[in-house]
């Protein structure tokens, strides 16, 4: 994800080195924002339909942090999360999930593909971080959209971010100073015009001068808004609105969405993030 567009805040944590250091916690610091995220789907679920979201299904759920973000949040909520690779779940399990106590049993993660079924509909189901872009064509993306409608309850909500602007089809990498002590290093390494295909990496570097390249990759397609709306109603979504985040004085990102369908709010700018919501 663009660094620009994510800004974190993180406790001051013990100084990290390439040597020492966990990747997924600091994949966790750097890009993810677990309690704004949920807030916001949460509220925009409480408006739309006058009542309290509780099960939540987190799709390429990774470490499974917001999942168990979300049980922690309420003793009635549950969570499902789903993701292909088994060494990233069994970190989350040990490092998000145990550490919640018996409220651990209120999450259940599948080592599954996202367009398999769960165990129940969801209130609210997830796609964050941009992941769903592994899927690189029209049915691909269009049929896992109908399987996320498909496994919604009635009224839910499927809420996925994307990201875009004149800086997006550039080989560039961008970094970001992390607190806790390192540096976030998005790199576009390589994008294809003719196909929208692109390969993207996330390195990290320290303070004592050591580095982790290639941390994590991406082989994504740059998708644009409105092919996703599109595919979204085509899978049978009755409403789907788009937020753009705002940037703040210094135009970074402010965290703060707003409705914005057209994006005329993000001025054409070198890079923005925006949430679509989609309600069944
Ligand atoms: C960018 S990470 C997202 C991690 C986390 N959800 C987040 O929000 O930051 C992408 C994850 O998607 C998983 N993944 C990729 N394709 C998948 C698929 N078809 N089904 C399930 N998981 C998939 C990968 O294993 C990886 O953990």
């Amino acid at each position: 994800m663009p660094a620009s567009e994510r800004r974190r805040t993180a406790p001051r944590r013990p100084r990290y080195t390439a040597r020492t250091a966990d990747k997924f916690e600091l994949y966790q610091l750097a890009v993810q924002s677990p309690e704004a995220d949920l807030a916001f789907v949460a509220r925009h679920y409480r408006r739309e339909r006058g009542r309290e979201p509780l099960h939540l299904r987190e799709d390429f759920c990774g470490t499974a942090l917001l999942s168990a973000t979300w049980v922690k949040g309420r003793k009635d909520r549950t969570a499902e999360g789903f993701d292909l690779d088994g060494k990233t779940l069994a970190w989350g399990r040990a490092h998000n999930l145990a550490p919640l106590g018996a409220a651990a049993q209120r999450v259940t993660l599948h080592r599954r593909d996202v367009r398999e079924r769960g165990d129940r509909p969801a209130d609210i189901r997830l796609a964050q971080n941009f992941s769903w872009s592994v899927f690189k064509t029209r049915a691909e993306l269009g049929g896992y959209f109908r399987r996320a409608r498909q496994g919604l309850a009635a009224g839910g909500l499927f809420a996925l971010d994307i990201y875009g602007g004149t800086e997006a089809t550039e080989e560039l990498e961008e970094q970001r100073r992390i607190e806790g002590g390192f540096t976030y290093v998005w790199e576009q390494a390589r994008f294809l015009p003719g196909t929208n295909d692109y390969t993207c990496h996330i390195h990290f570097r320290f303070r004592d001068g050591s580095r982790m390249r290639h941390a994590f990759t991406y082989e994504w397609r740059l998708w644009s808004v409105p092919e996703v709306r599109e595919l979204l109603h085509e899978a049978g979504f009755r409403d789907v609105r788009a937020y753009f985040e705002q940037s703040n004085q210094d135009d970074e990102g402010s965290g703060v969405y707003r409705r914005d369908d057209s994006g005329v709010t993000c001025r054409n700018c070198a890079g923005w993030v925006a949430y679509l919501l989609a309600f069944r």
